[in-house]
C-alpha cells in the first residue's frame, strides 16, 4: 500500500552515495572519499562528481564559444555581398541576441566556473567521459522556454496525462522525477499533489540552474532561438521566464545520473518518468531494475512520453508491446496504458511543431528484484578503466579502495 502522508520527509535523511551506495556522512562518503559539493544551490550528486564538473565546464565553454562563432559569421555575411535592408536587419538581430545569450548563459553558469585551459573537452573524452556525449548543455533547450514562457496547453496537457496514471486519492509522501529537465512537469505535480518531498533529478546544470532561478522567483531572461522563425524578429526572441505562482515547500532540485540515483532503496511512493526512458543512455531494462528498487512496496512508475529510442542497440529500442510485456519480470503490475496525441514543442515564434502520440501509465511495484549493477554501461574497450581510480583516473593501486568502488587516497 501507499503511505499516506503524514510529515514532511527529510531529503538528507534518504540520500546515499552515488557511487557506491552507501550512507552519506555530511556532505560525503567516507568509504569512497569523495565529497559532494552544492553549486549554485543544488546538491551535486554525480557519481564522479570532479570530473562531471570539469566535463560540464567543457560543454558550457563548448555552446560559448559556438555561439560567438555564429555571432560572427552573421557579422560576417554582412560584409560579404550586398543584402537587402532587411536581411541586414536579421543578420544584426541574430549576431546582438548571440552575443547577449553567451553573456546570459554565461551570467547563469557562474556556479560551475569556465573551463580552464587544461580542462579541453577532448583530454576528457580520451580519458573515459562519465557523460554521454550526445547531451549538450543546450539539448532539449525549447523544453525550458516551452516549460516557463510558452507551453501553458503542453504543460497542462502533460499534467493531466500523468494525474489520469495516478489511482484517486492517492496522496503520495515522496516523488521522484527522472530527467526532469527544467523542473516543470515535477513543479506542477508536486502544486497538484502536494506530496511531503518531491526531487527533480537531472544531470544537465543548465536546466536545474535556470529552474533553481525560477523557482526563486528570481527574474531569469533567455533567448529562444526557433526552428522556423515566423518573423525576424522570432529568429531570436528574448523570452522571460517564470513560475506562474510561487513554489510550495518540499520541492527539490537534484543533479544526479538516474544510471547513479543517490538514494537509499525503497524511498519513494512515485517515480515519474517523463520523456525519459528513451534517452536515459542505458537499457530499459537495467533502468526498470532502478525504479523498482527506488520505490516503496506498492509504489507507482509512472511513465509518460512517446517511445523514440534513437540511441542505442537494435534490441533496447522496445515497442509499447514490448515494454508492457517486461513489466513483470521487473516485479511490476502490468498497467493499462494510455494514448494521447499531444502538441509539442509547438512555440509560437515557431512554424516548426510536433505532434506525438503520447503514451501514459502507471504500473505498480509488486514485488523487489534483484539490485542493478551501480552505474552506465561501458563498453568492452572502457571496462579496464572500470578499475581505474574514481578521482585521479589512474590504475587503482593497493592504496585504493576496492575494485567496486575504486578511488585512490590523492
Ligand atoms: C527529452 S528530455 C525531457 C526533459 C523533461 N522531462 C521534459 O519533459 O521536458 C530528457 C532529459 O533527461 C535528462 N537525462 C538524460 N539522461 C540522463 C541521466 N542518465 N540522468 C539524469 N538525467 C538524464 C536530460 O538532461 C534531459 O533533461
Amino acid at each position: 500500500m501507499l503511505r499516506v502522508m503524514t510529515e514532511r520527509p527529510r531529503l538528507a535523511e534518504l540520500m546515499a552515495c552515488p557511487a557506491c551506495g552507501g550512507r552519506l556522512t555530511g556532505p560525503g562518503c567516507l568509504s569512497c572519499r569523495l565529497d559532494f559539493p552544492t553549486v549554485g544551490g543544488i546538491p551535486w550528486m554525480m557519481p564522479e562528481p570532479r570530473i562531471a564538473l570539469i566535463e560540464w565546464r567543457g560543454r558550457l565553454h563548448y555552446l560559448l564559444t559556438h555561439y560567438a562563432t555564429e555571432a560572427a559569421r552573421q557579422r560576417a555575411a554582412l560584409e560579404q555581398e550586398p543584402v537587402s535592408g532587411l536581411t541586414r536587419r536579421r543578420l544584426e538581430h541574430g549576431a546582438a541576441a548571440l552575443d547577449d545569450q553567451a553573456k546570459r548563459i554565461r551570467e547563469l553558469m557562474t556556479p560551475l566556473g569556465l573551463a580552464a585551459r587544461n580542462e579541453a573537452h577532448a583530454v576528457h573524452v580520451a580519458l573515459g567521459t562519465e557523460l554521454p556525449l550526445n547531451q549538450g548543455l543546450s539539448s532539449y533547450y525549447t523544453n525550458l522556454h516551452r516549460d516557463w514562457c510558452w507551453g501553458e496547453e503542453e504543460n497542462a496537457a502533460g499534467l493531466a496525462a500523468v494525474m489520469g496514471a495516478m489511482p484517486d486519492g492517492l496522496r503520495p509522501a515522496r516523488v521522484l522525477v527522472l530527467g526532469a529537465g527544467a523542473a516543470r512537469l515535477a513543479w506542477d505535480l508536486h502544486c497538484a499533489v502536494q506530496p511531503g518531498l518531491t526531487v527533480a533529478l537531472d544531470f544537465n546544470p543548465l536546466f536545474l540552474l535556470a529552474a533553481r532561478r525560477i523557482l526563486d522567483g528570481k527574474m531569469l531572461e533567455l533567448y529562444e532561438f526557433p526552428i522556423a522563425p515566423r518573423t525576424i524578429a522570432d529568429h531570436a526572441v528574448l523570452r522571460r521566464l517564470q513560475a506562474p505562482t510561487s513554489t510550495p515547500a518540499g520541492l527539490e532540485l537534484m543533479l544526479a545520473d538516474a544510471s547513479s540515483p543517490p538514494f537509499q532503496p525503497g524511498c519513494f511512493d512515485i517515480v515519474l518518468t517523463p520523456w525519459f526512458i528513451d534517452v536515459a543512455g542505458e537499457p530499459v531494462a537495467r533502468l526498470l531494475q532502478r525504479i523498482n528498487r527506488l520505490l516503496v512496496p506498492g509504489g507507482l512508475w509512472i511513465n509518460h512520453g512517446s517511445l523514440a529510442f534513437a540511441d542505442g542497440a537494435p534490441g533496447d529500442a522496445l515497442s509499447l508491446e514490448e515494454l508492457l510485456d517486461a513489466l513483470p519480470a521487473a516485479g511490476f503490475a502490468r498497467p493499462e496504458a494510455r494514448e494521447a496525441q499531444l502538441p509539442y514543442l509547438s512555440s509560437p515564434a515557431s512554424r516548426h511543431a510536433r505532434l506525438e502520440t503520447v503514451i501514459t501509465f502507471g504500473a505498480r511495484k509488486e514485488q523487489d528484484i534483484e539490485a542493478p549493477v551501480p552505474g552506465r554501461a561501458v563498453p568492452d574497450w572502457l571496462r579496464q578503466s572500470e578499475r581505474r581510480c574514481r578521482r585521479c583516473r589512474n590504475s587503482v593501486r593497493n592504496h585504493c579502495q576496492p575494485a567496486s568502488t575504486p578511488s585512490c587516497s590523492r
